[in-house]
């Protein structure tokens, strides 16, 4: 296998390179320090020794404030589904920003977006907007327990629902306890993780809590892009109307990813309730949303429900303003109208997984390429992992992903992140962003 110090040394060759290319970032790091908490506005954005800083992206590229280009892999979180601000996008918001950037009011386009979404996802009977997917899972959350009367949650380890509370809770190695100074025990005290991908820990959990629901992201995400084997996900479907559970599915990273309709019209599978964030918001802040079948759901419904004690609260000042709304509504339209996109992107994201495998195989089976369509992880594991407990605890060196982002970096590649490599680039990246990113991997082990 390959050791250590050979990894060790293939950063110290690398960094003056990077150091060479990214003299601006570097100085704009140094200032930053001064004024952002590790001179970054999300940790996640930060990586060795210091972040790039990118002042500029288009399509499937971005460029950082030295002039470089680079494929981009991570297109803004997931978000960027045509690519980075497609016109037909730019100019809808354009237009919302002229109608008023935030009405304060209830307006037409939050209710025609509405009636969208409920044609596009299935089982989303209706749905209430908020701001972020983080806030989305948030208020999913009040409405399973309100609906079910029941406080237990069930979610993934490594699984990723944003940093609210009673999901922080079973991100990361040793996927107990809180993720989070100044978040008390007590706030995750009703959340039991178990591994994605193992229905007999699904069905213990279940059998053993009152469980409100299961809150599953159907393809891990920031976990790695580890794909649900075989009937996982349609047991998880069983095993919730077993117990009297709720079945969610977090599809901020799946919705509108995988198909028009997400990960349930991908796999087939029916959830409760499901979250969606990202691509929801067309690209623009504001971008998150829960919604479900009609008898869950009407719990909001503040006349049904008059006293507020007896419904799950939701609100916000921005929820439906109407840049979210036209921007979320214009691109939601377009891949509604254009599936033909999916089977091309899905298929050749397929083959790109194929090739990285190929590449890892003939490197004595030193990665793997997991994930579905255009959601693609790589791991540098001793086997191939099926849950992200996996993905930590059989790596082979916890340098690779070190190594293999610096390089990637150097070579015109960006994707996230630095310990859990995922791609998630677009529909519209073609064959030649595909090739590249297999390339970047094939010249990167061919230096081990
Ligand atoms: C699956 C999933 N759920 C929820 C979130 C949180 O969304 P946001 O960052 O918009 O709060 C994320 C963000 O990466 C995510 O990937």
């Amino acid at each position: 296998m390959i050791s250590d110090e050979k990894l060790e040394a293939l950063l110290k060759e690398l960094l003056p390179k990077y150091e060479e290319r990214t003299r601006r970032s570097r100085a704009l790091f140094e200032r930053a320090r001064k004024v952002l908490p590790a001179g970054v506005t999300y940790h996640t954005r930060l990586f060795a020794p210091y972040p790039l800083y990118v002042e500029r992206a288009k399509g499937s590229r971005v460029w950082d404030v030295d002039g470089n280009e680079y494929v981009d892999l991570w297109m803004g979180h997931g978000t960027h589904i045509l690519g980075h601000s497609p016109d037909i996008v730019t100019e809808a918001a354009a237009e919302a920003s002229r109608i008023g950037t935030h009405l304060g009011f209830e307006n037409p386009y939050a209710v025609e977006y509405a009636e969208l979404l409920s044609r596009v996802v299935p089982n989303l009977e209706m749905v209430r907007f908020t701001n972020s997917g983080t806030e989305a899972n948030m208020y999913a959350v009040r409405l399973v327990r309100a609906f079910t009367g029941r406080k237990y949650l069930v979610k993934i380890e490594g699984g990723w629902h944003g940093g609210y509370d009673a999901l922080h809770t079973g991100v990361s190695p040793p996927f107990t306890g809180p993720e989070s100074a100044g978040l008390p025990e007590e706030a995750i005290k009703y959340t039991i993780s178990v591994p994605f991908n193992d229905l007999q820990a699904m069905e213990e959990a279940l059998r053993r809590y009152p469980v409100a629901a299961v809150i599953v992201e159907p393809v891990l995400g920031a976990g790695g892009c580890i794909e649900p084997v075989e009937g996982y996900l349609r047991g998880l479907r069983e095993l919730t109307e077993k117990y009297g559970s709720l079945l969610v599915f977090d599809e901020v990273i799946t919705g509108f990813r995988l198909s028009p309709g997400g990960a349930q019209e991908y796999f087939n599978v029916e959830a409760d309730v499901v979250v969606l964030g990202k691509i929801v918001g067309g690209g623009y802040a504001g971008a998150g949303a829960f919604g479900g079948k009609r008898e869950i759901m009407e719990m909001l419904d503040v006349l049904k429900y008059t006293d507020p004690r007896s419904r799950p609260f939701h609100g916000g000042t921005f929820t439906g303003n109407p840049v979210s709304m036209k921007a979320g509504m214009t691109i939601v339209k377009y891949l509604s109208d254009n599936r033909g996109l999916y089977e091309r992107a899905n298929e050749l994201w397929e083959q790109a997984k194929r090739e990285i495998e190929e590449a890892c195989e003939e490197k004595d089976g030193a990665c793997w390429a997991t994930g579905t369509g255009t959601m693609v992880g790589v791991h540098f594991t001793r086997v191939r992992p099926r849950n992200v407990r996996e993905a930590y605890e059989l790596r082979w060196s916890r340098k690779a992903e070190l190594a293999l982002h610096l390089y990637s970096r150097l070579n015109g590649i960006l994707y996230m992140s630095e310990k859990m490599p995922h791609f998630l680039p677009s529909l519209i990246h073609g064959r030649e962003e595909a090739k590249a990113s297999v390339e970047v991997i094939r010249g990167f082990l061919s230096l081990l």
